[in-house]
């Protein structure tokens, strides 16, 4: 691929812009300035640096982030910060996506992604991938309650049954369950139909993949095994 398409692909900015990064030697590959935009390389395993930072090619992004509180999984955040400004720009570039929302106040697992597929395989109504939320309520969690939520709870405006599978109480007021499906606010309507109150939602987990350890508003690129993990692939040990 030529270096000036190679820069452009990776959210560099456009064409004519990485040209000039390129003439004016900002770009090194194996550690050799390279001011040519019409050069071929070849983007297995390619590794280059600009402006002195290291960078991997990569077709496509897949990222796990860890939301804090009062981020909006929207570009034209209203209230609140979006999550979008906890990543580097040529990720914005790239035009990734949230994979599916959190609410504002709910943190933890967030994917984000700039491959089409991957996001509809996570989000398309009919994948059912879980999500496992930990839940602090406003009430003590009942044996009720559970069974109700393992029964299934119908939502307003909604067709079906919502059910939970492996509900677990984790103290008095902070339980775990699991979701398979998404739809608005599901986790907090699920428990208002069992009448209780969410106050506090953290995503724990989607399909296999746990939360990685990241710190509050971290973010980090998944391997392509933790990718797989995602999207409900069990791997061999
Ligand atoms: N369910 C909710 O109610 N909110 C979220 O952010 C995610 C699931």
């Amino acid at each position: 691929m030529l270096l000036e398409k190679i820069l452009q692909s990776q959210g560099f900015g456009s064409r004519k812009y990485c040209q000039q990064l390129i003439r004016n030697g900002s770009v090194l590959i194996e550690n050799q300035v390279c001011d040519n935009p019409k050069q071929n390389f070849n983007t297995d395993d390619l590794n280059f640096i600009v402006f002195g930072e290291p960078y991997q090619y990569r077709e496509n992004v897949y990222i796990a982030l860890n939301k804090p509180q009062d981020y909006e999984c929207s570009h034209q955040a209203t209230h609140h910060q979006s999550v979008f400004s906890l990543l580097p720009e040529i990720l914005i570039h790239r035009g990734v996506q949230c994979v599916g929302r959190l609410d504002q106040d709910t943190t933890g697992l967030l994917l984000l992604t700039d491959d089409g597929q991957y996001l509809q395989s996570l989000t398309h109504p009919r994948k059912h991938v879980p999500k496992i939320y930990h839940v602090t309520t406003a009430d003590p969690v009942t044996p009720e309650q559970i069974q109700a939520l393992e029964q299934g709870v119908e939502l307003r405006n909604e067709k079906g049954i919502f059910a939970a599978t492996d509900v677990q109480l984790i103290s008095a007021n902070q339980l775990s369950m699991t979701v398979h499906q998404g739809v608005y606010h599901q986790v907090k309507r699920m428990l208002a139909a069992v009448g209780n109150k969410v106050d506090a939602l953290h995503r724990h987990q989607i399909g296999q993949l746990e939360l990685p350890d990241l710190a509050e508003g971290g973010w980090m690129y998944l391997t392509s095994s933790q990718k797989q993990l995602s999207q409900n692939i069990v791997l061999d040990e």
